[in-house]
């Protein structure tokens, strides 16, 4: 095991494997007049070769979860291959996904065959006047839904994550909520977060966890369960009288970089260690100039060694930001 300044230790990787996406979320990848996206080329990216030789060393240094992100991860043509090679390496118990869900319906019996057991979907609205507005390409959100539907069918364990933004989506709070409850499904708030420079954030369109928590628990009583282990970054509750949970994710209100211990590996091979970090050390080139196992753990290991990222703690009660900072669809989210 490896341990930071802090004495975190590395214990999740979150790959990115494409940071193209489908969708143009305002909180994201913001449809902005005069912006254009430019993309990695494919020989930048990393092969699925490369991210399970990654995926190997990392378990060597403790890890034991590996979620995949993007962009979207599910453009990643034959994406089930690479997951069933992370899913066959000894050490790694859990193998994830976060998605927009708009190609699941497509991938979920093959994510399952691969030996997924559990994928996050991002749905921010039911409402599509609301929905289609915050994805910014138009999809409905039952297509989403049919996407859930489909992983749930095949047994996979799902989590809804919704971000709220103050005057957009607040008001789905509620029919989230319930609609989600009924069917059974954990359902996760997420502050909006002062990530990357192209979404204009500001603090007061943040909706806080405990603002949420009270719109909720007026209408339907929660209360508090154990966190699954160190580290999660939801706080947990159930709908009393249900097993039925509902998370709050509070990166702006009560940060939670104390026990952070994600890696981050951007799709072209950056090691990043915070998800507001502006430098990743570039892992791939090193690989590709013939760096062995050893060459290769013994920089991860260095990076973690001297790692001192708490950006959310630090932040504290800047309110804007002018600054330039790595998208998250690059870094991975
Ligand atoms: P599990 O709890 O294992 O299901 O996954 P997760 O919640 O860590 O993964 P997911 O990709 O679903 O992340 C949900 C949200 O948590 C993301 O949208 C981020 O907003 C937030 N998040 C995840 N990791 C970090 C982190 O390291 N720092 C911050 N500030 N936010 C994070
Ligand atoms: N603030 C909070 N969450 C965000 N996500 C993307 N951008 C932001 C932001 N600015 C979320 C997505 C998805 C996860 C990977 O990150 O909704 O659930
Ligand atoms: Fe795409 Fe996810 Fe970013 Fe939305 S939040 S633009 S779905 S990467
Ligand atoms: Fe970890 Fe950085 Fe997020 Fe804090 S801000 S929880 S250190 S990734």
């Amino acid at each position: 095991m490896v341990y930071d300044v802090y004495e975190r230790p590395l214990l999740d990787l979150r790959m990115s494997v494409t940071d193209r996406c489908n969708f143009r979320c305002t909180y994201c990848m913001p449809n902005i007049e005069g912006q254009t996206y430019c993309f990695m080329n494919r020989e930048q990216l990393m092969t699925f070769e490369e991210m399970e030789r990654f995926a190997r060393l990392f378990v060597k240094l403790g890890v034991r979860k590996i979620r995949l992100t993007g962009g979207e991860p599910l453009l990643r043509k034959n994406i089930d291959v690479l997951v069933a090679m992370l899913t066959n390496i000894d050490g790694v118990h859990d193998v994830s996904l976060t998605t927009n869900g708009f190609f699941l319906k497509k991938y979920a019996q093959k994510l399952k065959d691969a030996g997924m057991k559990r994928v996050n979907v991002s749905l921010d609205a039911l409402d599509n006047t609301i929905f289609t507005k915050m994805n910014g390409v138009g999809v409905r959100s039952e297509h989403i839904l049919e996407g859930i539907d489909a992983a749930l069918a095949e047994g996979l364990h799902v989590k809804v994550n919704m971000v709220v933004k103050k005057g957009l989506n607040d008001h789905e709070i509620l029919p989230m909520a319930y609609f989600f409850k009924k069917k059974g499904v954990t359902l996760r708030f997420i502050e909006f977060m002062d990530v990357g420079s192209l979404n204009g954030w500001k603090l007061d369109d943040v909706v806080t966890s405990k603002q949420i928590y009270n719109i909720i628990s007026e209408h339907m009583p929660l209360e508090p369960i154990a966190p699954s282990h160190v580290g999660e970054v939801a706080k947990r509750y159930r709908y009393v009288g249900t097993n039925v949970e509902v998370g709050f994710i509070s990166s702006v209100s009560a940060a939670f970089c104390s026990d952070c211990t994600r890696s981050r590996l951007s799709a072209d091979g950056k090691l990043y260690t915070c998800l507001f970090a502006t430098n990743g050390t570039d892992l791939l080139s090193m690989m590709r100039a013939g760096a062995s196992d050893e060459q290769l753990i013994s920089c991860i290991e260095c990076v973690w060694r001297k790692r001192v990222d708490r950006y959310s703690e630090e932040r504290g009660k800047q309110t804007t930001w002018n600054g330039k900072r790595i998208e998250m669809s690059y870094i991975g989210g």
